[in-house]
């Protein structure tokens, strides 16, 4: 078989051929920061496991230089870089000897400023822009630095080697093992130990100016985090949580942290948020920094949450890593979970596993699509990979690991945990490993409950229905375009009636189901008034609720009585939104139930009423002009008075969440338009302006101020937008950046959205963070397509990475709501569609048409009219 081997053999495969594995990288790199290039050369040993007169491994924008590539003594006859493929073809004239030899290669390349590969960030340094050397390789750029077999299966040991200037700071995985100064005192030459098996797209290199903290845990690990100069107390929050997860982590999964050495890099260029390098965590400065007076309670959050997950990917991830992009799932769905194991304990005040929701509510967002994915999704091509990082990945991947743990019972599902990280250690595994890990340790049929929700996209409404004494219950495919699709899960299911001791736990296996009820009935019997039943208790179900109207009538008691716990009374609305949404529940109904959430206080329960009230605002102008100003009113009062409550200021001693609260509460007064939130929304700007240090505006009220000035901006008086601007200038803190940026297009009047999303162009705006930009208030949503339609050349060129391209194309797509623009739309992008954005935009596209789906349902809503007036006019 091997003599019919042809180079074309090996072009437009989804993987590298197994005929050779790499086993330890030798490599040594040399940029030059001010040039922007960079030349290196890689000592690979390959071991050649079966016949074979080719090796193919991955190399892309590298210059190879070919008469550098050897085997061993041998150098092969032809080296062909394949540029659709990546890959690099060594043909040898003849059979390579089987087992280990040394292939050589010397490469050269260019520090892009793509946030991708080998790449250059800029910083400011003494009053100088200085660039730093930075990697992301996650998920298939490694090969853009160095040529390697860049697929996580191929585990391979990593000796790092860099030349660079002699007063930088320098970071690789490993520790250093050894630096010389180079003879003219300029270079220095800096060899790192060796690493343990690991995948390249975990390899990582810094380089350039930075100050450091560090602490120890008890097990003696040395951990540090690395700020620009002068910064390093922003990193205190972020050390502390890293130090308490690790220790966390460790007992979790019954195994130490497995390298000497944890660094943690603030980069002020960063395409994701954060990137789990083996004990080189890399993050975007908003998700690491913490400030005391800068940042906000939700920017302190994200920086938990964020280090949180890094540090359980050095375990689920590094330790034992997905097999194949396929099971990305298995990295990015568990480290999601499990970094809300970690922030419960290290902060239990803040309710995580409450606020979790928020994730299982995206997750379902997006796989109500029918341009949704399963979570095990066959990768056919590199491209493909980068578009998976999804929520598909993340929530509704961590969501069903929920489910999973609380059928199973947390003990047993942590005991199970630790055993497969033993099992794998060092090594890759599947989605099927874990479940045959799961159900050895459980005794319960893991592995068929499992794939119907990981081989099938979408997940299940289960429709609810009483009669005297039984429960029927049927499962349909839940879309959000009001569709059912075909789909059918094995659910386990959960349910309590008039109060949490009286409980059931049952599987539904089929569509339909009876359930003998008798027991609950007889708590029925003389409570009519009180009786109440919740499926889905405490929410851990990835699965929505259609309740008959008895049912639904209950619970809505329920909640008014305060009878339910925060996690039940989130779902009820947000399946109630969803199901509006798919026009199974009338608008009326939703609006009927949001009243009854009039009461609420916590946190948690308001932000998901905040959220769905936002949506029905968003869309009841297109929907059902006549009524839209009363809708608002409406809203405006269900929020009114929490928010009085809560007022501008800090009270003392307050809670996380009471702050968190604040923020998002004023934020949704002023984009209801409400005209006394608005106008102290501009006082206290107006204050802040004149005095920064004034606590007039601190940064959790700060947003919903800077978007109230903007509401208010016009041409003929600019002068908030032009204070913001100054804002921005003056501050060289990340958030703070963010938070303006977020601001500024937020404004009714077309000119001055035009000027703000053109200024997301210059170089006054990181890359990184133009994408918070295209905010716009609903008015703004035809100014922001037409400017991406006129900038889609340089956007496209500018933003390549998948993750923000695709921001681009949902935030200027989702908010329209008409077939003609979804039509309008796809014509534009017929000829401009790229792997890397197809699927957002055709999930978008689906977006607008289901909002499309959505108005006509509300213009059919025939007591809309009856039930508005009644809710405003109520007292
Ligand atoms: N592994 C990812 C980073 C990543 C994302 C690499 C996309 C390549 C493509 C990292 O662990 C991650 O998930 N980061 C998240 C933050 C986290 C708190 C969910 C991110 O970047 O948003
Ligand atoms: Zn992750």
């Amino acid at each position: 078989m091997c003599e019919k081997q042809e180079s074309a053999d090996f072009r437009g495969q989804p993987r590298l051929p197994h005929f050779a594995t790499p086993r330890r990288y030798d490599i040594f790199l040399k940029p030059d920061l001010s040039s922007c290039q960079f030349s290196g050369s890689a000592a690979i040993t390959v071991d050649v496991v079966s016949p074979t007169r080719f090796l193919v491994l991955n190399s892309a924008d590298l210059s190879i230089d070919a008469t550098s590539v050897s085997l061993g003594q041998i150098s092969p006859r032809n080296t062909e870089l394949v540029e659709d493929d990546e890959i690099l073809v060594l043909e040898f004239d003849s059979q390579l000897p089987l087992g280990q030899s040394l292939l050589r290669i010397h490469f050269t390349g260019t520090l892009n400023d793509q946030m991708r590969g080998f790449y250059r960030s800029k910083y400011e340094y003494k009053g100088d822009v200085k660039n730093m050397a930075v990697t992301q390789f996650e998920s298939v750029d490694a090969r853009r630095c160095f040529p390697c077999w860049d697929e996580p299966a191929f585990k391979a040991q990593f000796k790092i080697t860099l030349e660079v200037p002699s007063q930088l700071v320098a970071l690789s995985n490993m520790p250093i093992s050894e630096e010389k100064l180079n003879a003219d005192g300029e270079l220095k030459t800096i060899s790192y130990e060796e690493s343990p098996l690991m995948s390249t797209y975990l390899v990582a290199i810094v380089i350039g100016h930075f100050d450091y903290i560090q602490g120890i845990t008890p097990d003696g690990i040395q951990v540090r985090v690395y700020t620009q100069v002068g910064k390093t107390e922003q990193g205190r929050f972020a050390l502390d949580v890293a130090l308490n997860s690790l220790n966390i982590y460790k007992d979790y999964f019954a195994v130490p942290y497995p390298l000497p050495k944890l660094d943690m890099v603030a980069i002020p260029d960063f395409a994701a948020g954060a990137m789990e390098n083996y004990g080189l965590v890399t993050y975007r400065e908003s998700a690491l920094l913490y400030d005391e007076k800068l940042s906000s309670a939700s920017n302190k959050q994200n920086v938990a949450i964020t280090v949180a997950h890094e540090l359980a990917h050095q375990w689920f991830g590094n330790l034992v890593t997905m097999e194949w992009w396929t099971h990305l799932w298995l990295n990015e769905g568990f480290a999601s979970w499990v970094s809300y194991l970690a922030v419960d304990a290290i902060f239990p005040e803040w309710k995580i596993w409450t606020q979790f929701l928020d994730e299982t509510a995206s997750g379902m967002k997006l796989d109500a699509l029918s341009e949704s994915h399963p979570i095990e999704v066959e990768i056919k091509h590199a491209s493909e990979v980068d578009a998976i990082f999804d929520s598909i990945s993340y929530d509704k991947g961590a969501s069903v690991i929920r489910m999973l743990q609380s059928y199973l019972g947390a003990n047993c599902f942590q005991k199970a945990l630790a055993s497969y990280i033993k099992k794998y250690a060092y090594g890759n595994a599947t989605t099927d490993d874990l479940w045959a890990v799961l159900e050895e340790e459980s005794g319960e049929p893991v592995r068929d409950l499992m794939s119907s929700w990981t081989k099938q996209q979408g997940y299940p409404v289960i429709f609810l229905n009483m009669d005297s004494n039984k429960l029927h219950l049927y499962q349909e495919q839940f879309l959000s375009d009001g569709s059912s699709g075909s789909g059918t899960w094995i659910a386990p299911l959960t349910l309590c009636c008039s109060s949490y001791d009286i409980s059931k736990k049952f599987i539904l296996k089929s569509k339909s189901d009876e359930l003998d009820v008798d027991d609950l009935i007889l708590h029925k019997e003389g409570n009519q008034e009180t009786f109440w039943m919740k499926l889905n208790t405490d929410q851990t179900g990835f699965y929505r609720v259609k309740y008959d109207d008895e049912l639904a009538l209950g619970l809505e008691y329920a909640i008014k009585a305060d009878k339910l716990s925060l996690t039940d009374k989130i779902g009820i609305i947000d399946d109630a939104s969803a199901l509006s949404v798919a026009c199974k529940v009338t608008l009326s109904s939703l609006l009927s139930l949001l009243d009854a959430y009039s009461t609420q206080s916590d946190y948690t329960v308001l932000s998901r009423v905040i959220s769905v009230s936002l949506k029905i605002a968003n869309l009841v102008d297109d929907a059902t002009p006549d009524l839209s100003d009363n809708i608002r009113l409406f809203l405006i009062k269900l929020l009114k008075s929490p928010a009085e409550k809560l007022g501008w200021d800090v009270k003392e001693g307050e809670s996380h969440l009471d702050t968190m609260l604040r923020a998002e509460l004023l934020m949704a007064l002023v984009r209801l338009g409400n005209k006394s939130t608005v106008d102290e929304g501009i006082r206290r700007f107006a204050i802040f302006l004149n005095d920064r240090n004034s606590s007039v505006l601190l940064p959790d009220t700060r947003k919903a101020a800077y978007v109230a000035v903007m509401q208010h901006c016009t041409v003929s008086d600019k002068s908030g937008y032009e204070s913001l601007l100054k804002i921005y200038r003056e501050t060289d803190q990340s958030q703070e950046k963010v938070r303006v940026i977020g601001s500024l297009a937020s404004c009714p009047d077309k000119g001055i959205v035009l000027d703000a999303l053109n200024f997301l162009l210059t170089d006054e705006v990181r890359n990184q963070d133009a994408v918070y930009g295209l905010n716009v208030a609903i008015q703004g949503r035809e100014t922001l397509w037409e400017w991406l339609k006129e900038n889609w050349e340089y956007i496209s060129k500018t933003w390549p990475s998948s993750s923000l391209i695709s921001s681009f194309v949902s935030s200027v797509v989702s908010p329209f709501s008409s077939y003609e623009k979804s039509e309008e739309i796809e014509k534009f992008f017929a000829s401009r569609m790229k792997p890397t954005f197809e699927r957002a935009l055709k999930q978008s596209l689906e977006r607008v048409k289901i909002n499309a789906h959505w108005i006509k349902g509300v213009r059919n809503d025939k007591s809309l009219a009856e039930v508005v007036s009644h809710l405003v006019h109520k007292a």
